[in-house]
């Protein structure tokens, strides 16, 4: 997928890693970047950034009436990255079932919300040829095996995973790429408090792209997502058996 002259949607593009995949995909030849959070407000100091480029949309991904309003106000878009996420549950016992039923909200069907909402767009994107339309999923090494730790959120991670896969032949019927990211740890709020490695969220979106630049459909853009993703090719269960030494 070649950026140059795209159109991107990202969710939750006011901070962590969505602000910098919305700053990469202006570096990489993006004419425009639908930046989108649920408080405009929240995206001010990243419109100023590129105040040409970037035009700011409030989108909430459980929202199915702001996703068809910004959808139509994007009918542009060429590039959808879901990455707008939510780690609020931990242990699948421990945490309430409400804060896993938000994680699966945000993170499972708040992307296929998303996905659905601007197909239309990226249809008629990819009628332009091949390459010119795609969907970018932030998902995470935690859907490749589930950290108990984290296991509420994990799941619906993994669930993200399986979505894309959904999507990738459906969507792929139309011509349009689907893109799953398994990023390790990220520098941002969502892991603040969590001693582990972390990768800054520039970075991430940098080999992010690259990796797309080159064709790659699923995506390890870190040190630590490259040997998770080695070793989940290899032996699911090593992955299983490596995030439950990790628990303890
Ligand atoms: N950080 C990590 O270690 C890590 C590792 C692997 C994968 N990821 C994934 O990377 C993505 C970005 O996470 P991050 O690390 O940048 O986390 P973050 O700093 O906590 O940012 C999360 C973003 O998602 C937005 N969001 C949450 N709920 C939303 C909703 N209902 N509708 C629209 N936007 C919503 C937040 O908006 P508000 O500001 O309004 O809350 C914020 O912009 C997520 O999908 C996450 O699961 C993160």
């Amino acid at each position: 997928m070649n950026m140059k002259d795209a159109v991107v949607v990202v969710t939750g593009a006011n901070r962590g890693l969505g602000r910098e995949l919305a700053k990469e995909s202006l570096a990489r030849g993006a004419k425009r970047v639908y930046a989108t959070a649920r408080k405009r407000e929240s995206l001010d100091s990243l419109v100023k950034e590129s105040p040409a480029a970037i035009v700011p949309l409030v989108l909430d991904v459980t929202d199915e009436r702001s996703l068809a309003a910004a959808a139509e106000v994007a009918s542009d878009a060429t590039v959808l990255v879901n990455n707008a996420g939510l780690l609020g549950s931990y242990g699948v016992l421990s945490s309430t079932l409400a804060s896993i039923r938000e994680d699966f909200e945000v993170n499972t069907f708040g992307l296929l919300a998303a996905t659905r909402a601007f197909a239309p767009a990226l249809e008629r994107a990819a009628k332009k040829g091949p390459k010119s339309a795609a969907v970018v999923n932030i998902l995470s090494v935690v859907s490749l095996g589930n950290l108990p730790g984290l296991g509420g959120y994990s799941a619906s991670k993994a669930a993200a995973w399986s979505l894309s896969q959904a999507l990738r032949y459906e969507l792929g019927k139309k011509g349009i790429d689907v893109i799953a990211a398994f990023p390790g740890g990220i520098d941002t709020d969502m892991v603040r408090a969590m001693e582990m490695p972390k990768t800054r969220p520039e970075v991430l979106a940098a080999n992010l792209f690259a990796a797309i630049a080159k064709g790659e459909l699923d995506v390890a853009p870190d040190a630590t997502s490259e040997e998770v993703y080695a070793e989940f090719v290899r032996d699911p269960r090593a992955v299983e058996r490596r995030f439950f030494t990790m628990a303890g």
